[in-house]
């Protein structure tokens, strides 16, 4: 079963973004013209880009990608009755989700992720939160049948291996369970698209890697989930403000009819 994404507004928040800096959206070339003219941001790998972008990743201005995302996670967990489940949120990062993912009334939730910068943000804000560092392989120490409910949102494309993941996922969830999976679309990384922030005023990269959406589908069905749902958001003209309001019409041109964010849900 495959569903596009209704083209909807998706609302406009944030602070306008003062400068030129893309998070996420990053077109390298235009990038190059309108910031270093000779030089674009340099690649890092997640751990350390992560722990460097953690004390401004929650004050994102104008994103597309993580309005998008709101979107879909919203549209994936809403309308089932999630109260009193045991959570895992693999690549949590600061908790974008946690308030959402609180007011379930959760019995368990733990975070996992490879920066420590991310956790400690997440910590901040939800004291009571049970986090953990895993390894940039991305194998968080699940047991068997221990979770009604795995997440992982913006994740999935800075793990190399995916197989092994989904493999340790698959194991966690206990029959029944549900898997909510959304990242960066592969077809926007494939054609250039990079997940950037800015650090002490210089541009950086965050290493991802590009697996196609067929292939992730049919790995989970290897595992033995059922697929519930796909959505993804595209580049349309409802999302042009968002470009419009950066000066980057040019980036619109690209990205147009790309999408951008995918979420999927399974269950077990
Ligand atoms: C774009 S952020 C998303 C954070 C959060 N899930 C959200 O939606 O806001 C990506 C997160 O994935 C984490 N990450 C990167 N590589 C990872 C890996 N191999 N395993 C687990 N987490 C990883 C990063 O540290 C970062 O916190």
């Amino acid at each position: 079963m495959r569903r596009h994404s209704q083209s909807r507004r998706l609302p406009v928040t944030g602070a306008r973004n003062p400068w030129p800096d893309f998070p996420y959206l990053l077109d390298m070339s235009l990038f190059q013209r309108i910031w270093k003219p000779n030089k674009g941001p340099s690649l890092k790998e997640p751990e350390a880009a992560y722990d460097l972008w953690a004390n401004s990743y929650d004050d994102p201005g104008l994103n597309l990608v993580l309005d998008m995302d709101a979107d879909i996670v919203e549209q994936l967990l809403g309308g089932m009755d999630l109260k009193g489940k045991r959570w895992a949120d693999v690549g949590c990062g600061t908790g974008r989700h946690w308030s959402r993912i609180y007011q379930e009334a959760p019995v368990e939730l733990t975070g996992y992720d490879v920066s420590e910068g991310m956790l400690a943000k997440l910590v901040d804000k939800f004291p009571q939160a049970n986090v953990r560092k895993i390894a940039e392989d991305g194998l968080a120490p699940l047991q068997k049948d221990s979770l009604d409910l795995l997440i992982s949102t913006l994740a999935l494309a800075h793990v190399a291996h995916i197989e092994p993941v989904f493999r340790l996922w698959a194991k966690a969830l206990a029959p029944g369970g549900l898997l909510v999976l959304t990242d960066f679309h592969p077809l926007a990384l494939d054609k250039g698209a990079q997940r950037t922030f800015s650090h002490k005023g210089q541009p950086i990269a965050v290493k991802s890697y590009v697996h196609p959406l067929e292939g992730i589908r049919a790995l989970l069905a290897e595992m033995g989930l059922t697929e519930l749902r796909l959505l993804e958001r595209v580049v349309d003209q409802s999302v042009r403000s968002y470009y419009s309001n950066q000066s980057a019409l040019p980036v619109y041109e690209k990205y147009l009819g790309v999408p951008m964010v995918y979420g999927l849900l399974y269950r077990k």
